[in-house]
């Protein structure tokens, strides 16, 4: 299984970002457990970051034929982003949602998300252990078949 990971905007800055939120993991440190977590369950990582909305269109078009899923912390776009819902709804590959932080009980305007209606579900509030999680119900999701 190849699995499209994609980091929305500020993710760049995890370690040294409200630390006492978001946890003092590194996104490299964030991508390295979660290669190897993945090399475990016979799954295969492919992490992307970037803080532009179109760019995180672009690599979810382009998943198209290349991944069988997608683990996606979208950071604030989660609440502001119609067109990365569209995307996700577009190419139609299962998603799996994470966020590092409980935003229900964090500000009001972080209760909405535009990507979970299109998700197969979604982990907020485990720190870096969200993404652990997230890979893992992703992977069972992909394979329940077979089980
Ligand atoms: C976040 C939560 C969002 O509200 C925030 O804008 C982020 C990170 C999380 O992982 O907890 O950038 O997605």
């Amino acid at each position: 299984l190849s699995l499209l990971v994609l980091h929305g905007p500020n993710l760049n800055l995890l370690g040294q970002r409200e630390p006492g939120i978001y946890g003092s993991l590194t996104l490299a440190e964030i991508d390295r457990l979660l290669e190897a977590a993945a090399l475990k369950l016979q799954a295969k990582t492919f992490p992307l970051q970037s803080n532009h909305e179109g760019v995180l269109v672009d690599t979810i078009h382009g998943a198209i034929g290349k991944y069988q899923g997608i683990l996606i912390n979208a950071g604030a776009y989660t609440h502001t982003s119609v067109a990365l819902r569209d995307a996700i709804a577009a190419v139609n590959l299962p998603t799996v949602e994470v966020h590092l932080s409980n935003i229900y009980r964090r500000e009001e305007f972080r209760h909405h998300s535009y990507i979970a209606p299109v998700a197969i579900g979604q982990i907020s509030g485990f720190g870096s252990q969200s993404y652990l999680l997230g890979l893992q119900a992703l992977v069972h999701h992909l394979r329940k078949d077979e089980l």
